[in-house]
């Protein structure tokens, strides 16, 4: 063999090595990157939506549950918190919700499908505190306007029992009101308001 055909085989050797050695490396790298690609179980059920079961709820409670990481309440108003809502809108930022978050199906003056049932995301709109659940009326700490609502510790903003924030406060918007539906009577799933409900 010529010293040229050595070099022509010597180089051809080295061009095929090298497009396996790429192949394997490219598929080497190629596995872990789709893997990331793929959103983990634990990634899907953190964003998933969440059933409630209000089926054993009082009258006047609160129940607390999670969704995408942050807390949601659900809360079963009496007549009388329904009757005070109306009363003191005069007190409020946003009383019509014009510039707060609420589904299309939560539109309306209680911010809920159900005037009895409200559901919003339990995070105050200034910097992400969680607001405390107060709902007595004129408690020594909050004054004698206070008529139930939800007070933040954090800076002092203060909600009523529809989450719609109270005028001169550092809160710019009333609560978030997530999407949700009714599965049945006694069911909602919250982060999921396709079906009848929506
Ligand atoms: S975080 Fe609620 S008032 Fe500031």
């Amino acid at each position: 063999m010529s010293d040229q055909g050595v070099d022509r085989s010597k180089r051809q050797f080295l061009t095929t090595a090298l497009t396996v050695v790429g192949a394997v490396g490219t598929g080497y790298i190629a596995v872990p990157f789709l893997s990331q690609m793929q959103p983990s179980t634990k990634a899907k059920a953190a964003g998933a939506p969440v059933e409630i079961d209000i089926s054993k709820m009082e009258t006047g409670q609160l129940i607390r549950a999670a969704w995408r990481g942050k807390p949601v309440w659900v809360l079963n108003r009496t007549p009388e918190v329904l009757e005070i809502l109306a009363e003191q809108t005069d007190k409020l930022a946003d009383p019509l919700s014009l510039e707060s978050n609420q589904p299309e199906s939560s539109n309306n003056e209680f911010r809920s499908i159900k005037p009895e049932i409200f559901i919003a995301v339990g995070l105050c709109t200034h910097l992400g505190c969680s607001p405390t659940f107060r709902p007595e009326i004129a408690p020594n700490d909050l004054g004698e306007d206070w008529k139930g609502g939800f007070f933040c510790p954090c800076h002092g903003s203060g909600f009523d029992l529809a989450g719609r924030v109270f005028r001169g406060v550092p809160a710019p918007t009333n609560l978030d009101v997530p999407p949700h539906r009714y599965m049945s009577e006694t069911r909602i799933i919250i982060g999921d308001e396709s079906g009848a409900d929506a």
